[in-house]
């Protein structure tokens, strides 16, 4: 079997040397999924250089949960990262920071292994629960309540001098979930 020829899309932690094609994602993302959304100002200031720094830094080890990417032949089309839920919710204790898959390469399940690998990654650091954070006017919300989050809280968050509401979706009892949820 030729290595590395003819597979399928991989999910699989991410190194260092990802953070750049991740700030790609990132801000192409970005760029297409919040135009009218957010501010203009804030999605033409967006650099990959500024991402690809703040990405390395993320695929540093952390406590709990990791930066994962979903890799086609042409490289990396998606991540997700998930760690320590930083406001001091104690019953929502990890938190998918981030989940992205380029306009091309979504509707084919890559989102849900993204989400599936970040989400295992805070069950096996022994937490049990999870929250994402998403803009209340984000056209993806099915996405987590297919995924059976439920909406536990709302919020807001300022983005280019403009305040956006946002909603949190959570799921606990995380490794049942794992379980279930193949
Ligand atoms: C949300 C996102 C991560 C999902 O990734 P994906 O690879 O497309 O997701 P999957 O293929 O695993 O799809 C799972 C379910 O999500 C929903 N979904 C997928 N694409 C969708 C779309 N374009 N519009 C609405 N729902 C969609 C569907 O219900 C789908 O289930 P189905 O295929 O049985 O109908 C991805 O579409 C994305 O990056 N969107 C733009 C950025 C974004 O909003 N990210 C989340 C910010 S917090």
């Amino acid at each position: 079997m030729g290595e590395g020829r003819n597979r399928g899309p991989k999910v699989r932690r991410a190194e260092a040397g990802d953070a750049r094609a991740i700030a790609r994602v990132h801000v192409n993302t970005w760029r297409q999924t919040y135009r009218g959304i957010v501010p203009d100002a804030v999605l033409d200031a967006l650099s990959v250089d500024e991402r690809e720094a703040m990405w390395r830094r993320a695929a540093r080890p952390r406590p709990a949960g990791g930066l994962f990417v979903a890799e086609t032949e042409s490289g990396v089309v998606g991540f997700a990262v998930s760690g320590l839920e930083e406001r001091g919710r104690s019953d929502f204790p990890g938190e998918v920071y981030a989940l992205y898959v380029l306009p091309a390469n979504q509707g084919q399940g890559l989102g849900t292994r993204l989400f599936r690998a970040a989400v295992r990654s805070l069950s096996e650091a022994g937490l049990d629960a999870v929250l994402v954070w998403v803009l209340k006017a984000n056209p993806y919300r099915r996405f987590y309540e297919k995924l059976g989050g439920e909406l536990v809280d709302e919020g807001s968050v300022e983005l280019g001098g403009v305040r956006l509401p946002t909603v949190a979706y959570g799921w606990r009892e995380l490794a049942a979930w794992l379980e279930v949820r193949r």
